[in-house]
């Protein structure tokens, strides 16, 4: 069907005129003048619309009347160079299908429409130029961070989306049962789990890391890309409780080398984006952040700042800055810290190392002063945390304390404790969240608008 079709982003690239083309799109806007009907078609590949022209010479089959905004076509015709100064190709139609109407109560009529009100209708916003930018961004920034790990030698792995364990030890787990919840079965009161589907506790997981680790300590350096949940309560612009993660974990390496990696890929992926979607971010630059090729410039060109905790808790109080909530060593940076940090501050990104043990997980490695341990979040403007990561604890004695004194269990962990006794050895990752990083290279301010079907506290719609 249609196979004989090209993309308008290869007709828009055209050196020649072509006769005989065919098109296939969604009608964004529709003009008729005496002699000619006007239509701009979109089909997805790019962000511009390729004019199609109509010769109606006065009369208009009526089926051809009914093709309006919203409406699906297959346009046949020649394309021929356009008089305008808008576009350099346009379409002489010869031939013009209706293939879905979209009556007039299609709902995005207007040329501009708010977030929120296209928050609720996430099924039809991709037709927008705005979030086709964006999903067609979110694509090409999937496929760089595939490319950036298998240039060099990394290894992807599925890691799985249930799970027996809690990665960061939130307690932010999403249940996956097949119980009945109006007649759970129990033992003295208590549920007995031995009667559900895996016939223990199973979760979405937080994160792939731990399933990972083993992998790296196998393959070398390895990485997994794909949907974590955390049911955590907050309901802000740069939280949702289903998205996506990067996570790369490498072999005989420490903090630093995580450090390094971390910096890397920021950087290439800001290179690609910039190299293979201008089109897209100018819309960006244009509509939502006038200042976003500004501040990617400077990304791209800066060292990022490596700073240890202890000194950032020193800058924050040394400030004046009045906080909401005062900085203080032992408690973790609020977004404020963060933003003071990374925009006022440093004016590019920092990494914040060496944190507090009681306020990371059980697996970071513990440094030598006995109360931090080899953990760093790196901190962009307009963001604050953008990725969390950490050197592991591989000595199999410390590792089983640390386990131990965050009260988990010796039954979920065992395997994982495992890896210490066979083989061990220094390893590092970090976890970089894809909708986070989107919003950081597009300006974008609120997370809802950089994944297709945002979930949130109270909200899963679609
Ligand atoms: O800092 P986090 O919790 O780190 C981990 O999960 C580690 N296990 C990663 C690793 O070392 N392999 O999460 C990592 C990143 C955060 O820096 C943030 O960018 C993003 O994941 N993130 C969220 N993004 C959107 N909504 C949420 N609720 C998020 N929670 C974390
Ligand atoms: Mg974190």
């Amino acid at each position: 069907m249609f196979k004989d079709r090209q993309s308008v982003a290869s007709l828009l690239g055209a050196t020649s005129a072509q006769s005989a083309i065919q098109i296939c799109g969604w009608v964004r806007t529709r003009r008729d003048a005496k002699l000619f009907s006007f239509f701009e078609i979109n089909d997805g590949s790019c962000l511009a619309s390729i004019q199609a022209i109509l010769d109606t010479d006065g009369e208009t089959h009526i089926e051809l009347k009914a093709i309006g905004t919203g409406a699906a076509v297959a346009v046949e015709g020649d394309l021929v160079e356009s008089p305008g100064k808008e576009q350099k190709w346009e379409i002489r139609v010869t031939n013009m299908l209706l293939i879905g109407a979209a009556p007039a109560d299609y709902p995005m009529q207007k040329k501009r429409h708010s977030d929120e009100f296209l928050r609720t209708i996430a099924h039809l916003r991709p037709r927008t130029n705005k979030f086709g930018a964006m999903f067609r961004i979110r694509s090409r920034m999937a496929f760089a961070i595939h490319q950036f790990f298998q240039e060099r030698e990394f290894h992807y792995v599925h890691t799985p989306i249930i799970t027996g364990s809690d990665c960061e030890g939130a307690g932010e787990m999403f249940r996956v049962t097949t119980f009945d919840l109006a007649s759970v079965p129990k033992i003295d009161g208590a549920i007995d789990f031995g009667e559900d589907f895996f016939a223990k506790e199973a979760h979405l997981t937080v994160s792939g890391q731990l399933a990972v680790e083993p992998y790296c300590l196998a393959l070398g350096n390895v990485y997994t890309f794909g949907p974590t949940f955390r049911s955590e309560n907050s309901n802000t612009s740069r939280h949702v409780s289903e998205f996506w993660m990067i996570e790369p974990e490498i072999a005989f390496a420490d903090l630093a080398d995580d450090m390094d990696l971390a910096e890397e890929m920021v950087r290439y992926l800001i290179k690609y984006l910039r190299a293979h979607c201008a089109d897209d971010l100018a819309l960006f630059e244009k509509f939502v952040d006038k200042e976003l090729t500004a501040r990617l410039e400077q990304v791209e060109k800066s060292e990022f700042v490596r700073l240890p905790y202890t000194k950032a808790i020193d800058i924050l109080r040394a400030s004046g800055v009045s906080f909401e909530h005062e900085p203080t060593w032992g408690a973790d940076l609020q977004t404020e810290h963060e933003r003071y940090l990374t925009e006022t501050h440093f004016r590019r990104p920092v990494f914040v190392f060496d944190w507090p043990k009681e306020i990371k997980a059980f697996y970071m490695r513990e440094n030598d002063d006995g109360k931090t341990v080899a953990a760093m979040d790196l901190l962009v403007p307009h963001i604050g945390e953008l990725i969390g990561g950490s050197q592991r604890e591989e000595r199999y004695d410390k590792l089983h304390r640390r386990i131990e004194e965050n009260s988990l269990s010796h039954e979920d962990y065992w395997w994982y404790l495992e890896t210490r006794r066979f083989g061990s050895a220094p390893h590092a990752g970090f976890g970089l969240g894809f909708e986070r990083f989107l919003m950081f290279v597009t300006g974008v301010t609120n997370i809802r608008d950089v994944i297709p079907y945002p979930r949130t506290p109270k909200h899963l719609e679609f």
